[in-house]
Order: structure tokens, then sequence, then C-alpha cells
């Protein structure tokens, strides 16, 4: 059975798509939708598509069986719900949407119509982080004790539209990167966040929403972890990591490059989408130059007998008197992972793993990071669920 895709929003989120289906078998990209005139042609011509300037009227088509939604946070649940209201599976970016009763909604809608819904692609489906979890279950090093995920990036220096910079509208990095995080967190970390304590800012006055946030999660099995993100881009983590040494692409100043065109004036968004921005950082060909697993800063997780944490190929696993390196099947790029885990649930009727209900708490989490900070206390969750794995 192949999987024909609908690719909503032909922007920098939907590039990865075509790619990643190109490299996976039982998938067709069949279509795409945009409002933007430039982009269909672009994408008609590319890929020899069928292409369509409304994501309902894709929904609509016969000639696709799952919409992949990578429209603004903000039209998240408008263009899953128009997908599974017409039968299609869905495939949505991260956050799943910006309210949990629009959550609720696409959770409902999907269990209605019996089709599947996966939030996807979180860093959480790298596979270090799948390959953590797994030593972290495997009773190996003991039970996991505490979590620290660290992330500084050129994020908020990266050419943004005025609909990624309003938090009500979904923008800022706590609805844009702490999806990756929390994820991460929660994978590792089984699942079940109890509270949340959080502080964030807004410190660049170009860019008025958060560009950075502090939390500290406590879970249900007592695990207790920190997330930290800063996003002004001053200062880049992958120097600490390595990553991108092979490639040329760890190489320090990313974000100092960032402000230079962008007092240059050379920073569009058509620069994002075209992935020149990327290019200006340093970052190289996202796609081709993959000899490394992918990093999403640094994460270390604490256990009762040793720590892990990720190395170039695998993860470093360090015990009382040897630190050994557990190697990850290769990474062939961002999405692959999840075509598989995605095709699998379609064709067996196994579960998604990051299902609407994953993608619901980490929202919630999300969300309480925002509440923590405005009104300065610990925010109680309720709507958490177990780790799949
Ligand atoms: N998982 C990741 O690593 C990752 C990376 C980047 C972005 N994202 C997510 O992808 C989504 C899009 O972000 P982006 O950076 O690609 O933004 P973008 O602006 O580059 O792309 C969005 C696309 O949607 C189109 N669009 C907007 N409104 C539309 C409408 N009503 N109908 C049809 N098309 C419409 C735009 O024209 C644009 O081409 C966001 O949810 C973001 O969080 C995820």
């Amino acid at each position: 059975m192949t999987l024909r895709v609908g690719l909503a929003g032909l922007g920098t989120a939907g590039r990865s798509v075509p790619l990643a289906i190109a490299k996976v078998s039982g998938y067709e990209f069949a279509a795409g939708a945009d409002n933007r005139k430039e982009a269909r042609e672009q994408y008609r011509v590319q890929y020899g598509i069928e292409v369509f300037e409304s994501v309902e009227e894709m929904c609509r088509s016969d000639a696709v069986d799952v919409i992949y939604v990578a429209t603004p946070n903000l039209l998240h649940a408008e263009h899953s719900l128009a997908a599974i209201e017409n039968g299609k599976h869905v495939m949505v970016e991260k956050p799943m949407a910006i309210t949990l009763e629009d959550c609720d909604r696409m959770i409902a809608a999907a269990e209605k119509k019996q089709v599947k819904l996966m939030v996807a692609h979180t860093r959480s489906f790298n596979p270090p982080i799948r390959k953590m979890r797994e030593i972290a279950t495997s009773g190996r090093i003991g039970q996991v004790i505490q979590i620290t995920t660290l992330h500084y990036s050129p994020w908020l220096l990266r050419p943004r539209l005025p609909i990624e910079l309003d938090t009500a509208l979904g923008g800022g990095v706590c609805y844009r990167q702490a999806p990756h995080q929390v994820d991460i967190a929660r994978l590792v970390g089984g699942g079940m966040v109890r509270s949340v304590r959080a502080a964030a800012g807004s410190f660049d006055p170009k860019n008025p929403t958060e560009g950075n946030y502090t939390a500290f999660l406590e879970f249900e099995n007592g695990i207790a972890a920190t997330l930290i993100y800063d996003g002004y881009g001053y200062f880049d983590d992958r120097e600490l990591t390595g990553e991108g040494v092979a490639t040329g692409s760890g190489k320090p100043g990313a974000g100092q490059r960032l402000r230079r065109a962008r007092a240059e004036g050379l920073l569009s968004k058509e620069a994002s989408r075209s992935g020149l921005a990327f290019e200006i950082e340093g970052r190289g060909d996202q796609d081709g130059e993959r000899q490394r697993q992918p990093f999403f800063g640094l994460t270390v997780v604490s256990c009762e007998r040793g720590v892990l944490r990720q190395s170039p190929q695998g993860i470093f696993v360090y015990e009382e008197s040897s630190v050994s390196e557990v190697p990850c099947a290769k990474w062939e790029g961002p999405l692959k992972v999840e075509l598989e885990d995605f095709r699998e649930a379609v064709t067996t009727d196994k579960p998604v793993p990051h299902d609407g209900r994953w993608g619901k708490a980490t929202l919630e989490v999300c969300l309480a990071i925002l509440q923590s900070n405005q009104e300065r206390r610990e925010v109680s969750l309720a709507h958490q669920v177990p780790s799949p794995y």
C-alpha cells in the first residue's frame, strides 16, 4: 500500500517532507497546498505534483491519503480538522495546536473518523534520544534521576514573520522550540510531568516575543528535568558538543554572522525558506552532510549508576570504571523515523507513538512554562500520558 501525501504549507518546515519521502518506501509525494503562488509554482515544477491554493481544497482531493500539516502554528487545528473530516490521516508539525481545546477537537475528530493523527517532527524522534530512553529503561545503569537539556541557538535571529513573533498567535520560543525539549525530557523521563516552574524572557527589542526560558519539570516518578533555551544567538552550543566539526558547520559565530546579514538587509523570510539563513549560520547542507547524529543542544541524563550523553554516532555511557559508546542506526535526515513509524501505524493499525494525546501533553507543558513565568508560581498538570516506549 502506497500512502499518497499532500503537504499543507510549502515553507521552511515543508522542505524536509519530499526529501524524507524519497528515502522511505511506501510513500508518494502527491500534492501540495500553499496560499503563496510562487511556492505552488516551484513545487509544481520541481516535483511534478498537483498544487492547490487552499488546504481545504487539497483535503477534499481523492489523490491524497495523508495530509502533512506544516502551516503556521495558529492554523494547525483548522488544517488538521479539514483533513480528518475528509477521512485523511494526519501528520502535524509541533506544536500540535496552540490551545488544549484545539488538541481535544483534533483527538476527538480523528477517533470518530478512525484516522491516524501523529505529532511530528520533534527532536525526540532523533535516534540518540530514543537510544537514551532504551538504555534508561534497560536497567543497565539504574533508574533515571535527573535530566538536563540545554540549547543556545540563533532561533530568534533567523528571518521571522510577524506571526512567529507574537506569542498570542503561537510565536516565540515557548511555542516553537520548547516542544522539542519538552518532548525529549518527557520521552526519556517517562512522560508524566507533575508540575512546572519556569521563567521566560523577551530581551530582543526587534523581536517582541519570548527568546529564552528556564524550566524545572518534576515528574510523577520523582525525576527532575531542567530545560534551558536561549535563542538570542550570541552563543551556539554546537561549539560545546562538537556537532558539525566534521562538516565545518560547528564553527563559532553563527549568530554574529546572522546579525551582520540582518543589518545588511540580506535576511528576508525567503532566505529562511530557501535555506540561505542556514548557510549564513554555517550549518552547511542540512540534508547531504549527515555524517553524525542530529543534535538539539546538550542533553545529559543522570541515572543511579551512571550518566548518558550524546556522542557523535550515538550515546556515551559513563559507568563506574568505563566510558563506552553505544552507536545508533545511521542518521538519514529529518522525518525518516517519523514516516516509518506512521506507515506502520496506518498499515498495521498499531498505535501511533506520538499521537494526539502525547502532543497535547507536550503542549500542556509548554503552556505551563508561559503561565508559570507570568504568575511566578509552580503550575500543576492534568493531561499527561506515559512515554510510548
Ligand atoms: N519540526 C521542526 O524542526 C520545525 C522546523 C521549522 C518549523 N516547524 C513548524 O512548521 C510550521 C511552519 O513553520 P515554517 O518555519 O515552515 O513557516 P513558513 O512560514 O516558512 O511556512 C509556512 C507555509 O505555510 C503557508 N501558509 C500560511 N498560511 C496558509 C494558509 N492559510 N493556507 C495555505 N498555506 C498557508 C505559507 O505561505 C508558508 O509557505 C510551524 O508549525 C513550525 O512550528 C517545525
